[in-house]
């Protein structure tokens, strides 16, 4: 018998600000024009003012929970990916499990930067195949606008807040690639690479820090790595790129996610782009894409999915789902 983790509930929250590129013309030198071309990026979200990440997560969480039918205490497990928690401890999975009313079970935040939701569901997909946890709670929240230094044009314009969540469930498969759920994962991080993004605050240092980004070297590492990583996880189940229905990239630039479906002979309309409204949510950006992507008719129940994704560390990996 092969226990398969399989989404049965997703749901997202962007906060209520929307900020048009054109914001930005005001305070720095840059232009509407500049940033749709160099990222695709046209507008993003961010959080009002005491408004946390562990905020958006619970909403988003109770979306999914919603769509799911479930309520808090029929869940064993929350696995929040983030790397803006609301405090360096307790975790934002915590504060979410209470907000929630969830008085059972378990919850964790996972950091691995732009990677972190994949690196979540990965996560969950193994508490849930070892049976430690039968209806797991993945998360990816951030409030990225929290670490920008807005005099820093090469990255302010960049970074949106916005929080999404799925419900995985533990159900019986036959094993085969037809099953749905979870079916490969493939992890990466190479610590080499820390300073081409980072942030330069933290514990060590008493303050929470900015964050600094070499764009073209990250750019360059993406491309080539997430491309890398898709095709593995794929290989694994004896797939291609042509036997994927949708990818679910994560959202950073759309040069990135262009260049990456072309070297996975993944046609654009088989890819789930929302770069050009969220802007870079981090760990929310992929389970943000998965919610709109269902949300537009675009994934549906059966279909083959690859998500992908690579941040600081650095981190990078994907997973391979049948919705
Ligand atoms: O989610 C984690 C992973 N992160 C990423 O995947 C981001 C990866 N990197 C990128 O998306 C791109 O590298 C960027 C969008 C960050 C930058 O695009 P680029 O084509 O690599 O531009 P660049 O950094 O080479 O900058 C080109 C020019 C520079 O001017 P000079 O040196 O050629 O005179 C920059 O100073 O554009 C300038 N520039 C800007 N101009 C107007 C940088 N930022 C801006 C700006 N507005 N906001």
């Amino acid at each position: 018998m092969t226990i398969r983790a399989v989404v049965t509930g997703v749901g997202h929250y962007l906060p209520e600000r929307i900020v048009p590129n054109s914001e930005f013309e005001a305070g720095i030198d840059t232009s509407d024009e500049w940033i749709r071309s160099r990222s695709g990026i046209e507008r993003r979200h961010f959080a009002a003012e005491g408004q946390a990440t562990s905020d958006l997560a619970t909403r988003a969480a109770e979306a999914a929970l919603a769509q799911a039918g479930l309520a808090a205490d029929d869940i064993d497990a929350i696995v929040l990916a983030t790397s803006t928690a609301d405090f360096t401890f307790p975790s934002a999975a915590t504060m979410v499990q209470a907000r929630l009313g969830m008085t059972r079970g378990f919850a964790y935040d996972v950091q691995a930067v732009c990677a972190g939701f994949v690196f979540a569901l990965a996560n969950a997909n193994a508490l849930i195949i070892s049976g430690q946890a039968r209806r797991v709670l993945v998360i990816g929240a951030e409030t990225f606008s929290r670490l920008m230094d807005w005099t820093d044009r090469s990255t302010c314009v960049l970074f949106g807040d916005g929080a999404g969540a799925l419900v995985l469930e533990g159900q019986e498969g036959t094993g085969e690639v037809t099953d749905r759920g979870i079916l490969a994962t493939d992890l990466h991080s190479d610590g080499r690479h820390r300073d081409i993004l980072h942030v330069d605050g933290g514990v060590s240092t008493g303050r929470t820090g900015h964050l600094r980004m070499q764009g073209k070297e990250v750019f360059r590492h993406a491309v080539e790595k997430l491309t890398e990583t898709a095709h593995a996880a794929l290989a694994k189940l004896g797939l291609s790129g042509a036997d994927v229905d949708w990818i679910v990239p994560h959202q950073a630039n759309i040069r990135i996610i262009e260049g990456t479906a072309k070297r996975m002979q993944v046609p654009m309309s088989r890819v789930v782009v929302t770069v050009q409204d969220h802007g870079n949510t981090s760990a929310a950006s992929i389970p943000l894409a998965l919610s709109v992507g269902v949300a537009r008719g675009q994934i549906k129940r059966g279909d083959l999915l690859v998500t992908e994704a690579i941040g600081g560390g650095l981190a990078w990996g994907s997973v391979v789902l049948r919705w």
